[in-house]
């Protein structure tokens, strides 16, 4: 695999950004920047950041674009990222496709490829609704597609699975619309850049995993 690479994952909720994106930290170690999971620690830490975005992430809303911009300019630049990155979630609007462009440009950075990860709306919701995790090592689970050798029990240590708070069907379902309204977009934004890859996410998660791998070796050098 070349190095380095800078991934977008770009598709609805529970489209399986997460799960590919695991799997690429897996085999290759890339580095996963998950705008969703950093607004969550920021909520975890009880900062006025994690305050505003719990009132947005609650009713199934964005989080205000120069928050999300911020964490993601705090992060995408530092050592860690020297090698790569995966964008997982962001950017989710075009005033965040742009400023996204602006920040690589002024860093002699781009985007490379954008794994589109095309699921629809009946699917997602069957998806979430079944999503389990461990917190505390945060692996994931799904009770209709990778259930836990025992219910309810996290395979490792025993300890209870929960649901996330926002995975009810009144928010999912809210996420959707957003997502349709604002995120989906941006698929016509990265096909016009000529970056954008679609890819079947309705199909086994180790098919789409050797799809994006084939994606990712004819990234141009
Ligand atoms: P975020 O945490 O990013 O949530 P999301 O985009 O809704 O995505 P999910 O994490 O729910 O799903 P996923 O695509 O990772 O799917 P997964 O792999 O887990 O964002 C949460 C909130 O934060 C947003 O609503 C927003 O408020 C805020 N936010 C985040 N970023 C923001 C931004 N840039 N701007 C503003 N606000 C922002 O898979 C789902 C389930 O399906 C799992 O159980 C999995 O096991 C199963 N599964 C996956 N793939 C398959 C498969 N191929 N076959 C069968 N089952 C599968």
């Amino acid at each position: 695999m070349k190095k380095p690479i800078h991934i977008i994952f770009l598709g609805p909720p529970g489209c399986g950004k997460g799960t590919q994106a695991q799997k690429l930290i897996n085999e290759f170690g890339f580095v996963q920047l998950s705008t969703g999971d950093m607004l969550r620690a920021a909520i975890n830490s009880g900062s006025k950041i994690g305050k505003h975005a719990k009132s947005a992430i609650d009713k199934g809303n964005l989080v205000s674009d120069d928050i999300v911009i911020g964490i993601v300019r705090d992060r995408i630049f530092n050592a860690e990222c020297a090698g790569g990155y995966m964008l997982d979630g962001f950017p989710r609007t075009l005033a965040q496709a742009d400023k996204l462009d602006q920040i690589l440009s002024e860093h002699h950075q781009k985007i490379d490829v954008v794994i589109r990860l095309c699921v629809p709306d009946d699917l997602v919701l069957r998806r979430i609704a079944g999503r389990r995790f461990h917190l505390a090592s945060g692996r994931s689970y799904n009770i209709e597609f990778n259930p836990p050798l025992i219910e309810g029990k996290d395979d490792i240590t025993g300890e209870q699975l929960v649901q996330r708070e926002d995975d009810n069907e009144e928010i999912v379902q809210s996420r959707l619309n957003t997502y349709h309204e604002q995120t989906e977009p941006l698929v016509r934004f990265y096909e016009e850049k000529g970056i954008l890859t679609a890819i079947d996410g309705t199909r086994d998660p180790e098919e789409i995993y050797s799809k994006i791998k084939q994606t990712l070796n004819q990234v141009p050098a």
